[in-house]
């Protein structure tokens, strides 16, 4: 009986960010406010891909900040444009919402891998584009949470964070979240050359560097 329960959160949850994902780009606008700052995320949707100078700006953001992220590569639009619809869009437990504040747009944070067990998830892609409006990254964060626990019913978040990002870890530190175990990673070769990625798990080696596996409390 109690699978049955959580076969039932399961595809009620996936088909609810499917269908979000597919609807009109601004539908899913969550209001948000930090201080006396108001401000929405928006859910991206499939429509997204044919907006160039949105996966520009997405592809712009990512390269300024690849140090933050496990492989480094080339950007252009058309790959930026392939990964949203290949490993956004079409991933059924990833979403991720952009950062709009007078007209502009600042960042992004996202919910990916649903634990569906334990109602939680990671919060992910958690990005600031722009230099402006100091505090909205966290604000956005919250405003992202808060929405998922009264809208897909999740009970808590987890993060992963590379070991030596240490603004970011202060960042989570301050929202809540906590260390609870480290995973090694190594460098292995990918597409563009050497990328990072988790060890496997009888891995024994030192590791250089780790992610960092934080939840809320
Ligand atoms: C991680 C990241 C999103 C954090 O962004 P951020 O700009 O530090 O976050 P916020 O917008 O919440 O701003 C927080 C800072 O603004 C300050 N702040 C908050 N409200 C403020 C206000 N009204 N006036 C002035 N400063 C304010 C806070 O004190 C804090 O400063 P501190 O870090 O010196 O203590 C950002 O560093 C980033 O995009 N890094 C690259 C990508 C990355 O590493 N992502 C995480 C991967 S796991």
């Amino acid at each position: 009986m109690e699978n049955a329960f959580k076969d039932d959160f399961k595809s009620l949850t996936l088909t609810k960010i499917q269908k979000l994902k597919h609807g009109r780009f601004g539908r899913t606008s969550i209001k948000c406010s930090c201080s006396d700052l108001r401000f929405v995320i928006i859910l991206l949707t499939s429509e997204c891909a044919k907006n160039p100078d949105l996966m520009e700006l997405l592809g712009r953001w990512r390269k300024e900040n690849e140090a933050y992220y496990l492989s480094q590569f080339p950007i252009s639009t058309e790959r930026t444009t392939k990964w949203f619809i290949d490993k956004l869009v079409e991933v059924p437990d990833r979403m991720l919402f952009i950062i709009e504040i007078s007209g502009k747009y600042i960042g992004h944070v996202g919910l990916f891998r649903f634990n569906f067990d334990k109602r939680t998830c990671e919060i992910d892609n958690i990005l600031r584009g722009e230099k402006d409006f100091p505090g909205i990254m966290g604000c956005a964060v919250r405003g992202m949470t808060d929405w998922g626990r009264r809208n897909l019913k999740l009970r808590g978040y987890t993060l992963k964070v590379l070991s030596d990002n240490l603004s970011a870890i202060r960042f989570y530190q301050k929202l809540g979240y906590e260390e609870v175990s480290r995973i090694p990673l190594i460098q292995v070769s990918g597409r563009d050359g050497l990328e990072w990625s988790e060890a496997p798990q009888d891995y024994e080696g030192e590791a250089a560097r780790y992610y960092i596996v934080m939840e809320s409390g």
